[in-house]
């Protein structure tokens, strides 16, 4: 008896979901990978899941590909939910043909970036693909260039996330380096240009995949990957914390969650936690959780420039950037690593309606050849570019040390900070009073040298001369930081500021 619609329509979905095949998904779980709908399981709230484009076949007849034909097309696309809001997903099926993309697969999801763009809604790509579908040449690049035109259209309109749960190379990683966070998975996934094959023919340089686009490498050495995790499971589940932080369009409300946390919380331990010694390094991620709401904080690449400090928190339940200098790292000087990596977050916060709080002590750039040859010139200006054009609110606490063009850097009244506090025992000068010293009075001896610091210490080291000029906008007591915070941001929340009409910036790239 022929099956009726119906029987067809579910004998349809059954070999679609099968993908390419028991074995395929054995060998997808024998390396410790979910396949692609697991993911998507894991990543949406139950049951939220609608698929797109299930029955979507490719139309190559090259090289067989006519008998190669199975339901989807090596990519999973549609929407669901997180925290029951809205979110489109693209999950690239490795079981067929190595997910490698061809043009009606990267149709599917250029079809849900359109989607996410209209309604406003998150992009989450779930990467892990041999890349352009061979067989069907340029027709696959073309797909990769619709894929990139779109990353880039949606590029401050909605948050994108992608996750490496796989191989990503060639061409195939500039999606992921537009979109706005990278997550990957240690010694499963991998990004690079060009493979260890093809360095090796080229530059005779022998390395394995891990060493040449692993996660540790992408998250510890070149910034390109936010953070790591051990499995593909961890990645979602953070996927998703994450993605609670974020509005979903630049159109949107921030969101905010119910908090226990009272919002005029003395902390009483910030007394204490700047040592006697001004040379003594303090954890700052150890202040950030004590003044953000039941210190939940959502940490963006803490493996790459240790120096600087970004990530969300909330404040009265609602989301808020925070950016710090790190004094357990480098003395928290700004070098170009760390410029780049909060610059990009300031971007992406300013874009999204995120307010801003940034904790300073900062001793100045990091000298050096190295730094200095690197550019650290055109990479430090990216930093001060993004804090001078942020329109958001902008509020600085300055903890200890403020020096030098770091100082103005660091969201300082000059770049429109809109609420600057110092705590008491901060200091702001052109540069610390032993170096001032020996560059005003040379020849002088240690003990003439000690004598002058001391001096200069006490008339330019503290911060109320620059509370004096109203470039500090209150000296606080530590304690009181986080009530002090919580009314700023409230009474921030209404403003407006412009920039003049521009078509775009020219951001010092
Ligand atoms: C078509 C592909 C494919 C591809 C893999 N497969 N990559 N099919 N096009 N790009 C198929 C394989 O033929 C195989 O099919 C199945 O996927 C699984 O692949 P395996 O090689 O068996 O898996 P594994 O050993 O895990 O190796 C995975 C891999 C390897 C490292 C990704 O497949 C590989 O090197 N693939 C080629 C990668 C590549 O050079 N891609 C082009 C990059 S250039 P069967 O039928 O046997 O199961 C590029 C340009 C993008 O992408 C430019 C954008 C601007």
């Amino acid at each position: 008896m022929k099956p009726t619609i119906v029987q067809q329509l579910e004998e349809k979905r059954r070999l679609a979901r099968l993908g390419g095949g028991q074995d395929k998904i054995d060998a997808q779980h024998a390396k410790g990978k979910l396949t692609a709908r697991e993911r998507i399981e894991v990543l949406l709230d139950p049951d939220s899941f609608e698929e797109y484009g299930m029955f979507v076949e490719h139309r190559s007849h090259d090289f067989g590909m006519e008998k190669k034909k199975i339901p989807g097309d090596g990519v999973v696309t549609g929407h669901g939910t997180i925290n029951g809001r809205l979110v489109f997903v693209y999950s690239q099926d490795f079981t067929v043909l190595g997910g490698s993309l061809s043009e009606t697969n990267a149709r599917k999801i250029c079809q849900i970036t359109d989607m996410a763009l209209k309604t406003g809604a998150p992009v989450i790509g779930i990467n892990d693909s041999g890349g352009a579908r061979i067989q069907e040449g340029v027709d696959s690049l073309g797909g990769y260039g619709e894929i990139f035109q779109r990353n880039v259209i949606a590029s401050g309109v909605v948050p994108q996330l992608s996750l490496i749960m796989g191989p990503c190379a060639g061409g195939a990683v500039y999606s992921p380096a537009l979109t706005d966070f990278t997550f990957m998975v240690k010694n499963t996934s991998y990004m690079f240009v060009t493979g260890p094959e093809v360095v090796k023919t080229v530059t005779h340089e022998d390395v394995t995949q891990e060493d040449l686009g692993g996660a540790k490498i992408h998250t510890q050495k070149t910034g390109v990957a936010d953070l790591a995790f051990d499995s593909d499971i961890d990645a979602l589940i953070q996927a998703r914390r994450l993605i609670n932080f974020l509005p979903s369009s630049n159109r949107s409300q921030i969101p905010v969650r119910d908090t226990q946390d009272p919002s005029d919380r003395l902390e009483l331990s910030l007394n204490t936690l700047i040592p006697e010694n001004p040379n003594k390094p303090y954890d700052m991620k150890e202040l950030i959780e004590r003044v953000i709401d039941e210190g939940d904080f959502f940490e963006i690449q803490p493996n790459f420039a240790k120096n600087i400090i970004v990530g969300f928190g909330r404040m009265e339940g609602s989301t808020v950037g925070i950016v710090a200098n790190q004094p357990m790292n480098l003395a928290g000087c700004l070098d170009i690593d760390a410029s780049r990596k909060a610059a990009r977050f300031i971007r992406f916060c300013d874009a999204f309606g995120i307010p801003l709080i940034t904790f300073v002590d900062v001793p100045g750039f990091l000298p050096g050849v190295s730094q200095e040859h690197g550019g650290i010139i055109k990479h430090g200006a990216k930093l001060l570019y993004a804090y001078a054009e942020a329109t958001v609110p902008k509020i600085t606490v300055i903890t200890r040390k403020a020096y030098g063009g770091a100082y103005i850097v660091m969201n300082s009244k000059h770049l429109r900070g809109d609420l600057n506090y110092a705590w008491a025992n901060a200091e702001i000068a052109v540069m610390g009073a032993k170096g001032a010293v020996e560059i005003l009075h040379r020849g002088l001896t240690k003990d003439e040298i000690e004598k002058r610091a001391a001096e200069y210490s006490e008339k330019f080291t503290t911060p109320f001369v620059a509370a004096s000029r109203g470039f500090i906008d209150d000296v606080i007591r530590p304690q009181n930081t986080r009530w002090r915070l919580c009314r700023a941001l409230r009474i921030l929340a209404n403003k407006e500021e412009d920039r003049p009409w521009k078509k775009h910036d020219n951001l010092p790239l």
